[in-house]
């Protein structure tokens, strides 16, 4: 094992045969610097059309609820099945007049809205529901029509600095420098060096991006180099990668449940893991140069009477690794049993 597993990207060489972007033809999305961004672009949009109850699920991040917060919104939390897939009936139940309300779908660790769910969200849209479809960790999955509206935060599944991709409205946007050039430096170093030194100008660099990109929400154009970097990834051999480690990684870890098996068509982005004391497993997993993250600390913002789970623990599992690799960590995970 001669790399570290980890989530931060460093910059890549790109094929030179142009694929089709699978989630959807660039030409019918907004291309925003964040997620973040999107979400607000989208909630300034539904809220000048009358939207003022958000349904969001019980369990994401702080960057998914930040967006909304300079306007008004009464938010109230659905609950999400123990495989982070969406709760239907509790979203049923929580919508009262459907003309002001939006609902937050995100297609969680790669998994696909089910059949009957995409019904049940075409018939609350027919209603009168607006629905915000969060494909950021689906990206890879193949073409489908938003029910509505959907976004994708590009850089959480794909080696770019910035960008998210919107559907199902039209703007026009004006680029920024932002935060996204500087994540773009700081991938660019962890492509270049391997001495301690410059490794830390990535982190340091990183760190700074991230910070930027949670306070920086006024929609603005994604970078010119993750516009070139999308016309020329290598999709298929990543999409075939992403499929292949998540079931060699499934079938060999045999100490913790796994929350995300393979699934079908669908393309996962990481393997989801539940423990007891993910936090302790996640510091001995960097002991041994696997950096797994934690999706995610509690949101600040999120009522006290929300029970939020504190049991999972994502495995990366993308286009960098191979099956050795996996093995490699399946090892490592089994050798941390509880
Ligand atoms: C599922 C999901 N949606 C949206 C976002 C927001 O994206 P960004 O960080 O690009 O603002 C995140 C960020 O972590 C996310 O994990």
């Amino acid at each position: 094992m001669s790399r570290r597993i980890g989530s931060v990207f460093a910059t890549e060489a790109m094929s030179s045969s142009v694929e089709k972007y699978p989630a959807a033809t660039r030409s019918h999305a907004i291309a925003t610097q964040s997620g973040g961004q999107a979400l607000r672009l989208m909630s300034r949009r539904l809220w000048s059309s009358g939207s003022r109850r958000l349904l969001a699920p019980e369990y994401l991040c702080e960057s998914m609820l930040v967006p909304f917060g300079e306007l008004d919104w009464e938010v109230a939390f659905y609950h999400l099945s123990p495989r982070l897939t969406l709760d239907v009936s509790s979203i049923d139940s929580l919508v009262r007049e459907p003309e002001v309300t939006v609902v937050l779908a995100p297609e969680y660790f790669g998994s696909r809205l089910n059949p009957l769910t995409h019904a049940a969200l075409c018939h609350l849209r027919r209603n009168g529901c607006r629905i915000i479809e969060d494909w950021t960790h689906s990206v890879l999955a193949n073409e489908r029509e938003p029910i509505d509206l959907a976004f994708a935060s590009l850089r959480k599944t794909l080696p770019v600095g910035d960008g998210s991709l919107v559907w199902g409205m039209h703007a026009q946007l004006e680029p920024t420098s932002g935060p996204g050039l500087l994540m773009w430096e700081a991938m660019d170093l962890l492509a270049l060096g391997c001495d301690p030194a410059t490794l830390d100008a990535a982190r340091v660099a990183a760190r700074a991006a991230e910070d930027a990109f949670f306070v920086e929400l006024e929609p603005a154009r994604m970078s010119d180099r993750t516009e070139f970097a999308l016309a020329v990834m290598p999709w298929a051999f990543m999409i075939g990668a992403r499929r292949k480690n998540a079931r060699v990684l499934a079938d060999e870890i045999s100490s913790f449940p796994v929350v995300n098996g393979e699934n079908g068509p669908d393309v996962p982005s990481h393997l989801v893991i539940q423990a007891s004391d993910p936090v302790t497993l996640q510091r001995r997993l960097a002991e041994r140069g696997i950096f797994c993250p934690i999706h995610w600390p509690r949101p600040p913002q999120l009522p006290v009477h929300i029970e939020f789970r504190k049991d999972l623990l994502s495995i990366p599992i993308d286009h960098r690794y191979n099956a050795d690799d996996m093995r490699f960590v399946a090892n490592a995970v089994n050798a941390c049993h509880e």
